[in-house]
């Protein structure tokens, strides 16, 4: 496909997006990828090649009917060498295709847009950027403001400024990267399922949750003597190193956290000496308690920067999501964030 210059490359041919046939679901999933490739522009249809194939097989699996979704592009054009780059960001083939789209998707209403790879994403989420161009050895890329494994598998409004405004989007690898880079394919399944489960309504259901920061020490105090005592498992987290921890948080309940802070950016001491050695010691009673059930992300880390750096001796930890989730899927990166994205309907925060 890739390779295949035989088709034409021919500026006047347009691989037109593709309205559902089936109408009477109870989901309306928009499926928005790049440009056309080789077998799109033999066929007239977008994603009818290799990752067309491949993007079917991920739909049916969760039985989502493709005929029943919108399948388009950014760009109706084949690029040269199937390089959208090849194209000016600026320049009619991105910019009539961006028209164009814009004109099919408010035929069809959406309920969510599933943007497949880094154009699409950048198409809704920061249209109004253009794009500068980086040479690599593959060819010509464009660099986006928002990377594709940052934002993928969250939920978020498209910009006033894209194709269909303040539609509920949510993007994921393009099946071609998938092809290239195995270990994507999971994530892109995972998000296909959420975009599925989203189509159903044009709402986006954030979770509420209370993230309490920059508390006093009468205010840390207080948290703190509520979960001494407590037997229901805690969630915790450390930041920093064996010798410097800058902070610790608990988390009582899925929606509820706090974060006691031990050292401020410039490494001194958040606390005077008398209030740290008050919190220090609560904190090491709720860590020692043989009762009360801990829940670490790496813990193993956590735990040695505290035995060791600070000499306070963890009990009960009963859970590590890093370990659970490496059980589920070893080929997936262990991160907080890649787990958010597969297990929580938070967004991507780690830019906040
Ligand atoms: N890749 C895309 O982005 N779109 C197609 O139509 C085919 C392959």
């Amino acid at each position: 496909d890739i390779l295949d210059e035989s088709v034409s490359t021919d500026p006047g041919v347009i691989v037109p997006n593709r309205q559902p046939r089936i109408t009477n679901v109870n989901y309306k999933l928009a499926i928005i990828g790049e440009a056309p490739g080789a077998d799109e522009v033999h066929q007239g249809i977008p994603f009818v090649g290799f990752s067309g194939q491949q993007l079917d097989r991920f739909l049916s699996r969760f039985g989502v009917l493709r005929d029943a979704c919108f399948i388009g592009n950014i760009c109706q054009h084949r690029p040269i060498a199937n390089r959208i780059a090849a194209f000016d960001w600026t320049g009619p083939e991105i910019q009539q295709g961006l028209l164009r789209l814009a004109s099919d998707l408010d035929k069809f209403q959406p309920n969510c847009v599933l943007l497949l790879g880094g154009s699409a994403l950048h198409a809704f989420k920061d249209p109004t950027t253009i794009p500068r161009k980086k040479r690599t050895p593959d060819g010509m890329t464009f660099v986006y403001s928002s990377s594709i494994s940052d934002w993928r598998g969250s939920f978020f409004r498209s910009s006033m400024a894209a194709p269909k405004p303040e539609v509920k989007c949510i993007a994921s690898y393009h099946p071609a990267a998938c092809l290239r880079q195995y270990e994507w394919t999971p994530l892109l399944m995972l998000d296909i399922k959420r975009a599925f489960d989203a189509a159903r309504s044009p709402e986006i259901v954030h979770p509420l949750r209370t993230l309490l920061v920059g508390l006093s020490f009468e205010e840390t105090v207080h948290e703190l003597d509520k979960l001494i005592g407590t037997r229901l498992p805690i969630g915790t987290d450390i930041e920093g190193y064996w010798n410097c921890i800058s902070c610790i948080s608990f988390a009582p309940a899925p929606n509820y956290s706090f974060i006691v802070p031990f050292t401020k950016l410039n490494g001194e001491s958040y606390w005077s000496l008398d209030e740290e050695v008050i919190i220090l010691r609560k904190v090491s009673q709720i860590l020692g308690d043989p009762h009360l059930p801990k829940i670490w992300q790496n813990g193993l880390y956590d735990r040695f920067c505290l035995q060791y750096g600070l000499r306070m001796i963890t009990r009960c930890s009963t859970e590590d999501i890093m370990l659970k989730h490496w059980e589920l899927y070893c080929e997936l990166p262990k991160s907080l964030a890649t787990q958010a994205s597969i297990y929580t309907d938070e967004p991507f925060w780690k830019y906040e």
